[in-house]
């Protein structure tokens, strides 16, 4: 995640280099709340979900209400109205990977990490999400980790999944 920019001048809580995307995004388009969606997927990443501040700034970015916003996010699973973990799991159920496997799959993360659907770990280091197709049903059953995929899953192999994103943050940590 970049430094969010917060300095007086700017009045804007994106870092310089998300609002300019923003500025030429509305400008891209004919009309300027189609650049909703993908104004509201660049703020997610860079904060972390829809705050209250990130729904203001957005519709006064594009010139709506605050309430056209919610409308539309709360429309998209994908959109968060609060923190995810660190290493947001999602797990594919619908119908090759649920062919293949994928909710004992889900039902090993769950067990491992001992949440359930939108749960967050108290360490905030993971959360977990069971979504529809993710786009790799040929290698079903798949899972996405933030912006990467894990496909041909098996239940014994999400312990070794998840203790790999637990190294990259001790990994990180000792080289700090
Ligand atoms: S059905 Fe799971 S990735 Fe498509």
């Amino acid at each position: 995640m970049s430094a969010v920019n917060t300095s007086p001048e700017s009045m804007s809580i994106f870092s310089p280099q998300v609002a300019a995307r923003f500025d030429a995004l509305v400008e891209k388009y004919p009309l300027r709340r189609s650049a909703l969606v993908p104004m509201l997927l660049y703020a997610q990443d860079e904060i972390g979900y829809l705050s209250d501040s990130v729904i203001a700034e957005v519709a006064q970015r594009i010139g709506i209400t605050e309430l056209d916003v919610r409308n539309v996010a709360t429309y998209y699973s994908m959109l968060r109205f609060k923190p995810a973990g660190k290493f947001n799991v999602q797990v594919c159920t619908n119908i090759s990977c649920m062919l293949r496997g994928a909710y004992d799959v889900y039902e090993k993360f769950q067990e491992e990490l001992g949440i359930g659907h939108k749960g967050v770990t108290a360490d905030g280091l993971f959360s977990l999400e069971e979504v529809e197709c993710i786009g790799a049903c040929c290698w079903a059953p798949a899972i996405q980790v933030n912006y990467a995929f894990h496909d041909e899953l098996t239940p014994s192999g999400v312990p070794e999944i998840l203790d790999r994103y637990r190294q990259q943050v001790q990994d990180k940590e000792k080289n700090a």
